[in-house]
């Protein structure tokens, strides 16, 4: 299913979404404004700011009407702020050179522009939220960009180590992606009012639906395409990030083909040796393993959906589980 069709529920909300989104990148600083031109120009996914949206028409069962709901699009706002700041930083990490089909921030500006750029839309977001006069929300927001700070961090320190592990991997991307797809669906709910087992609720659908999203974008890393992606190929083991097709690989080929692979992998690698890599990771099931485990965190997201009332919005919540796991963009 195509995602606009899956969020034609809040078709008006987005739309009011993005005026409200360049309303809000307004500044008196020039550079800035150049920025946010680039950065509008391709938008993302929008994945997060919708899940604002669903989560809260999923409890308030009410229309969404977030042109009467402040809270609704400042959340919304201040999630996709949120987003954009970490992969502003992300690419200065990943010397990416490529974002969203289009140069990346660090490539066409410098790292510095970009780092910046990812400051300015952090104090937004946080102005966004502090003008909601919430201090769950804030607290909320706090805590998810706390916890994908050292997701990343993580991530950084076990890169190029080759032993590591499954659950390790699965803590990072818990903490780096899960995080901010757990507070919006929470903060969805905290606006709505529901009881607090009912927010449990949809921040475990939150939670495990984002592990399904990284494992999903770690396995295109490795079989996407540019032109669908809108991102480089192969950045992850250039950058000597270990994720979960390989992991699943070198803890199941024989010991021969490990130490093959280990040493491809300790020095500079080409094509050739992506590609031999990439055929041994297919030959141990490496691939199957990857989806059979995101099919897996996408069940266990949809059961926590199924004691909510049906509407349209607890609808689009189940759609998008088969979308973040069938995704090839
Ligand atoms: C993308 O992952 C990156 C993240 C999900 C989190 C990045 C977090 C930070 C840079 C730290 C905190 C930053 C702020 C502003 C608080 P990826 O590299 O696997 O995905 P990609 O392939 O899209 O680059
Ligand atoms: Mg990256």
């Amino acid at each position: 299913m195509e995602l606009d069709s899956i969020l034609l529920p809040i078709k008006k909300d987005l739309i009011l979404f993005d005026e409200k989104l360049k309303e809000n990148l307004n500044s008196d600083s020039a550079l800035i404004s150049q920025v946010a031109m680039h950065l509008i120009n391709r938008k993302g996914k929008r994945l997060r700011p919708a899940m604002v949206f669903l989560s809260y028409g999923a409890c308030a069962n009410l229309k969404v009407n977030s042109a009467f709901n402040l809270q609704v699009m400042s959340v919304a706002l201040a999630v996709e702020f949120i987003h954009t700041a970490t992969l502003l930083h992300d690419d200065v990490i990943d010397q990416s050179k490529v974002r969203r089909g289009q140069v990346s921030v660090n490539h066409k500006w410098n790292n510095m522009v970009s780092v910046l750029m990812g400051d300015f839309l952090l104090a937004r977001a946080l102005r966004l939220i502090v003008e909601t006069k919430s201090l769950s929300l804030l607290s909320t927001a706090s805590r998810a960009t706390e916890k994908l700070s050292i997701g990343e961090m993580k991530e950084v320190q076990e890169s190029h180590n080759f032993d590591l592990d499954e659950e390790t991997y699965l803590q990072i991307i818990s903490a780096k992606t899960a995080s901010l797809f757990t507070a919006s669906c929470e903060s969805g709910a905290l606006i709505a009012g529901v009881e607090k087992k009912v927010q449990e609720r949809l921040k475990e659908y939150g939670e495990n639906l984002g592990i399904a999203f990284q494992i999903t974008d770690d396995l295109l890393d490795w079989l996407g395409e540019s032109e669908k992606t809108g991102k480089g190929l192969g950045n992850d083991l250039k950058e000597g990030k270990i994720t979960l097709p390989l992991i699943h690989t070198l803890r199941e080929c024989d010991p021969r083909s490990r130490k093959k692979t280990l040493r491809l992998l300790e020095n500079d690698f080409n094509q050739k040796d992506f590609d031999q890599i990439l055929s041994l990771i297919k030959g141990n099931g490496g691939v199957e393993y990857a989806r059979k485990r995101t099919t897996s965190f996408g069940q266990k997201a949809l059961s926590f959906l199924s004691e909510l009332e049906d509407s349209k919005y607890k609808k689009a919540l189940q759609d998008l589980v088969s979308f973040v796991i069938q995704r090839d963009k």
